[in-house]
């Protein structure tokens, strides 16, 4: 199936069961697609996002639109056996490959992954120490929810990091990767998974807030200490913020 999206007039409900169905059908071929398309440097950016959240032995985690688990299991690296992290995502099928990747690992554990939406988190106030969303936070339907939730989690002194794609600023780069992003990517995105999913993310980027704007939003919602950073000439970005 096929679906023109706009993305400036897809809202709501309409937009949360569409992005839903759309990564149950990707799920499969999510993993492959991700190191193909990104030549691997996702493992990077996820490295760098794990620095930034600055985990301790012993500490909880909650990273939220978890999909396939691969920053939670990086981040239960981080806390140890005593610490534990959950991964939480609202498509069944997605967190199904987490727990078998997180069961191969043998960390599972130390990982609990849980089904459930970013815009109403089923945990308590003040539970984290850290709370990161990768790749999720520009699905959702109402960003400001979604870091009003992230917040109430987080316990005072906790850190939320945020790691999501961004637009290259600098020319020829962006023309370059404008080209890749816009054409290529749905090409080989519709070769060997699903060629809408694959149109959807680069549209879905485009209507996601600049990083000014990101980090506005991120103070609005309480956060200080708000704080950004490019990665691999600003494809994505890493904005950073603590619950005071
Ligand atoms: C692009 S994937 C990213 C997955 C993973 N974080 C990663 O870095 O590979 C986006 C994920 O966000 C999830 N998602 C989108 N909106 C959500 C919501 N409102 N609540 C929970 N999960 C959501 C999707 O189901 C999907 O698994």
């Amino acid at each position: 199936m096929s679906i023109a999206l706009d993305e400036s007039k897809i809202i709501g409900e309409q937009k949360r069961s569409y992005v839903r169905d759309m990564f149950a059908r990707v799920a499969p071929r999510y993993d492959l697609l991700n190191s193909l398309l990104s030549l691997r440097i996702h493992h990077y950016w996820r490295e760098a996002a794990t620095r930034e959240a600055r985990l301790r032995p012993g500490d909880t985690a909650l990273d939220v639109c978890t999909g396939t688990a691969d920053l939670a299991l990086r981040l239960a690296r981080e806390v140890g056996s005593s610490g534990m992290v959950i991964g939480v995502d609202f498509c069944e099928p997605m967190l199904q490959l987490g727990l078998k990747k997180a069961r191969r690992h043998s960390r599972h554990g130390q990982i609990t992954l849980v089904l459930g939406d970013a815009l109403q988190l089923p945990f308590a106030s003040g539970s984290f120490e850290a709370v990161t969303v990768a790749f999720g936070i520009r699905n959702v339907v109402d960003i400001r929810k979604a870091f009003a939730e992230m917040w109430r989690v987080l316990k005072p002194g906790g850190r939320l990091v945020c790691l999501e794609f961004s637009l290259p600023r600098r020319q020829p780069f962006r023309s370059i990767y404008s080209l890749y992003f816009h054409r290529l990517l749905p090409y080989i995105g519709g070769l060997l998974s699903h060629r809408d999913a694959y149109t959807y993310l680069p549209t879905s980027v485009r209507y996601f807030p600049e990083r000014e704007k990101l980090a506005q939003i991120l103070r609005e919602a309480g956060f200080v200490e708000v704080a950004w950073r490019e990665l691999t000439f600003g494809i994505v970005c890493i904005h950073s913020g603590v619950k005071p």
